[in-house]
């Protein structure tokens, strides 16, 4: 009965979690369309869904104004409709559409990712006047979360394939470190930690509360010393292979002085 009403209780505990856990898992990384949907991509997008639902900022100038630049992932930049990174003129406040996260291109590696969003609003007069294209890469960092976004280039002076080029830090692409210690050292690790508490535990109890001197002090001298007797009896018996009775005055006087012992040590024990 009791067993029973127990397993049901885990069985709801373990549905609950799975709720839970299933609320969290939404991907919001969905959002991003890939210019051409393909399995790998969308895994590589998966491991930046940290770095969504927050705006990253950076500003830049080009010599004659000064921009604002505003990434999201996979998700409205600055409040503008399927702009993935917005460039905001911070004098005039005019926002200039650099990517759409609708034409989304994620390639990784393992410490690095980098994304594209295409489909910006053309060039006025360089590149041939084609759209706008930026290029994030996000390059791991163990010691930053999310860290800052950077601009590194506004590549446009050439016909083609022109880009504004921009970097972050995030221990999001960084790959998952292996366990430095095998389950084998795990255990002989716990082992030894049992043994030293049982060892001083049984020390301490026997010196302080039992009031036991010497070599008594161990703990359960008794029954180790008797453990220590009866592995030797048990090698004996194994492993020795010239015949027990060849050397019989020899035995005999180890026999009696071993009796003798251990009633002596009864005897000790047997006020405690
Ligand atoms: C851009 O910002 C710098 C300082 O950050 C300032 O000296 C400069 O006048 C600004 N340029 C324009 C065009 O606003
Ligand atoms: C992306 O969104 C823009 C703006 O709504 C739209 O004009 C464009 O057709 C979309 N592109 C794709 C590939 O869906």
């Amino acid at each position: 009965m009791v067993l029973n009403r127990d397993g049901s209780f885990l069985v709801w505990i373990m549905a609950v979690q799975l709720l839970v856990c299933g609320v969290y898992a939404t991907d919001n990384t969905k959002d991003c369309k890939l210019l051409s949907e393909s399995m790998s991509e969308r895994k590589v997008l998966t491991r930046l869904e940290p770095l969504t639902q927050k705006d990253f900022t950076a500003d830049a100038s080009d010599g004659k104004d000064n921009y604002t630049y505003v990434f999201h992932l996979c998700g409205d930049a600055s409040g503008v409709p399927n702009a993935g990174l917005v460039q905001i003129d911070k004098k005039t406040l005019k926002k200039t559409v650099i990517g759409m996260y609708n034409s989304t291109q994620a390639i990784g590696g393992s410490d690095w990712v980098m994304l594209i969003y295409g489909k910006g609003e053309r060039y006025d007069g360089h590149c041939s006047k084609e759209m706008r294209r930026a290029i994030i890469m996000i390059s791991c960092s163990r010691k930053t979360d999310v860290g800052q976004l950077e601009v590194v280039l506004e590549d446009r002076d050439r016909d083609q394939e022109c880009f504004y080029l921009f970097e972050l830090d995030s221990s999001a692409v960084c790959p998952a470190i292996p366990s430095q210690l095998s389950t084998g050292s795990i255990i002989l690790i716990i082992g030894v930690c049992v043994l030293a508490v049982y060892l001083i535990g049984g020390f301490l109890y026997q010196r302080l509360i039992v009031g036991a001197k010497g070599m008594e002090q161990f703990p359960n001298y008794a029954f180790w010393v008797e453990v220590g007797n009866m592995t030797a009896d048990g090698c004996d018996f194994m492993c020795r292979s010239r015949n027990r009775e060849e050397a019989p005055a020899y035995r005999g006087v180890t026999a009696d002085a071993l009796e003798e012992e251990t009633e002596e040590r009864d005897d000790h024990l047997l006020p405690m």
